[in-house]
């Protein structure tokens, strides 16, 4: 990339970078700068994007670091500037900055403070007076033209950033936070209308920032109209995002997350499957082929390339037909789906989907369309038999697969074996032998949300994709 490139990608990069250090914790910085400074040695791609990061890190903590690249304590003056902290002197040291990182990287110095000042910030210095009350004011105007605009992602863009593997990865990770304790997750409120055949839910969540990611904050506000698709030509599930920044509380991002939904329920099944399924599996089956199990199908394909033959099901032949044409696969009868190694159901959970007798031992099911109170979709029998990992206690037992084996008797709390998260740091290790039976029993959880939604939206932000708007005054 050339130096101007570099610049203006840098710019695009640091409101992030800089959200997240106002909140991270000293060590954990001193461990960020010293894992960016061996991506830089070892030659990343964009090893000087490293070694700055590297530095402003190591600087901002007033420690010497390696600065003889870049003048000591200015990158930190510059990093405090932009952060809108008032420090005295902020106006000289942000000149020295850009001065530096100008001769770092062979670039002119006006180039360096378009891309690293927004425009209106950027002065010649010859015609900025360099006395203390005109720094003060000079910081001043720097926090309070702070870019506070919202950004807007419409279906379309969220489609256009979404990466399957990148969803899969963020899932993975937040199931793990939350296992480690590094989340906060209000247990999701449903506001139920039986009136209009559906329900909404509000999902908040908290991740915290750590291995390169900001913390971020935000919440969903999705619903579950099954007879939307017949009556209404509209999707079951519909969302919208908020994603917010915790430092400041400003809105970042307002995102569809009718994809976002879909895109993490799908990275949940293929998580689930990557640590429970039997190794080697070679048949998936789809029980309800609608969008969810579009993208199970797609998470999937993440995780096991094109090594799994796929059987789609439905209750509605033509939804299993469209699935099969669209995405590949066969149709079939909801019997040989199940009759799979990996099974996903994703039904409205009205009624049963899959019996006892058809699922084979060693198959591992995604149980993800049982997700509201009342709503079971795989035959009590199934779970009394099988290693049941929940994604949350909470919602799980509220309105999970067993919600209703549990309120009926036919299953007992202590039948569930662990949460998904817990699986995947290692803390519960199910004694898996062929012939088990895994359900994965899914409600979908906040923080997939949040943790899908930052990446998206650092993403975004990096392209500079969607909408920018003033929403809140500021
Ligand atoms: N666990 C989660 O995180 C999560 C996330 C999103 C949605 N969901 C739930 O998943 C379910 C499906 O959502 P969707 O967006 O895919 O809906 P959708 O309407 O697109 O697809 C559901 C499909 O199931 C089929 N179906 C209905 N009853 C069936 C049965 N008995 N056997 C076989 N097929 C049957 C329907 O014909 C339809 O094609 C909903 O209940 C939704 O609330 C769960």
């Amino acid at each position: 990339m050339a130096p101007r490139a570099q610049l203006r990608d840098l710019a695009s990069r640091f409101p992030g970078a800089l959200r997240e250090l106002e909140t991270m914790a000293e060590a954990e910085i001193r461990a960020r700068a010293a894992a960016l400074r061996t991506a830089a040695e070892r030659g990343g791609r964009e090893p000087w994007m490293a070694w700055l990061a590297a530095y402003h890190l190591l600087l901002r903590l007033g420690g010497d670091g390696t600065s003889d690249d870049l003048a000591a304590g200015a990158p930190s003056a510059l990093l405090a500037a932009r952060a809108g902290v008032h420090a005295p002197g902020v106006g000289r040291r942000t000149e020295e900055a850009i001065r530096a990182i100008a001769a770092v990287f062979e670039a002119p110095r006006d180039d360096v403070a378009r891309a690293l000042l927004p425009r209106r910030r950027h002065r010649d210095p010859a015609t900025r007076s360099t006395n203390a009350s005109a720094e003060g004011k000079l910081a001043a105007r720097m926090t309070s033209d702070r870019d506070t605009r919202t950004r807007i992602l419409s279906a379309s863009d969220v489609r256009s950033l979404l990466s399957m593997e990148k969803a899969v990865a963020a899932v993975e990770r937040a199931f793990a936070d939350h296992a480690r304790g590094l989340a906060q997750m209000p247990a999701k409120v449903y506001l139920s209308l039986e009136q209009h055949a559906g329900d909404f839910r509000a999902m908040p969540s908290y991740v915290e920032g750590h291995d390169g990611a900001p913390p971020a904050a935000g919440v969903k506000w999705v619903n579950s109209h099954p007879d939307n698709p017949k009556r209404h030509g509209l999707p079951s599930v519909m969302g919208v995002y908020i994603l917010s920044d915790p430092a400041t509380a400003l809105p970042l991002a307002v995102l569809d997350a009718t994809v976002l939904t879909a895109a993490r329920t799908g990275a949940a099944a293929a998580v689930a499957s990557k640590h429970l399924a039997k190794p080697g599996a070679r048949t998936i089956g789809f029980i309800g082929s609608g969008v969810q199990a579009r993208y199970m199908l797609d998470a999937h394909r993440v995780i096991y390339g094109d090594a799994l033959e796929v059987l789609a099901a439905d209750i509605d032949p033509r939804a299993a037909e469209s699935f099969a044409s669209a995405w590949g696969g066969r149709v079939v009868s909801a019997e040989e789906a199940a009759g799979c190694d990996i099974v996903c159901a994703s039904t409205p959970g009205r009624t049963r989907a899959v019996e006892r007798a058809w699922v084979r031992p060693g198959t591992h099911i995604n149980a993800m369309g049982a997700d509201a109170p009342g709503k079971q979709e795989l035959d009590a029998a199934i779970l009394q038999q099988a290693i049941i990992v929940i994604d949350e206690h909470h919602q799980a037992t509220h309105s999970g697969e067993i919600n209703v084996p549990l309120s009926t008797g036919a299953l007992r709390e202590d039948q569930v074996f662990a949460t998904l998260g817990e699986i995947i740091i290692g803390t519960k290790k199910p004694a898996r032998s062929a012939q088990a039976i895994t359900v994965f029993d899914s409600t979908g959880l906040a923080v997939q949300d949040v943790a899908l939604a930052r990446v998206l939206f650092e993403d975004a932000a990096s392209r500079d994709l969607g909408t920018l708007v003033q929403l809140v005054s500021s």
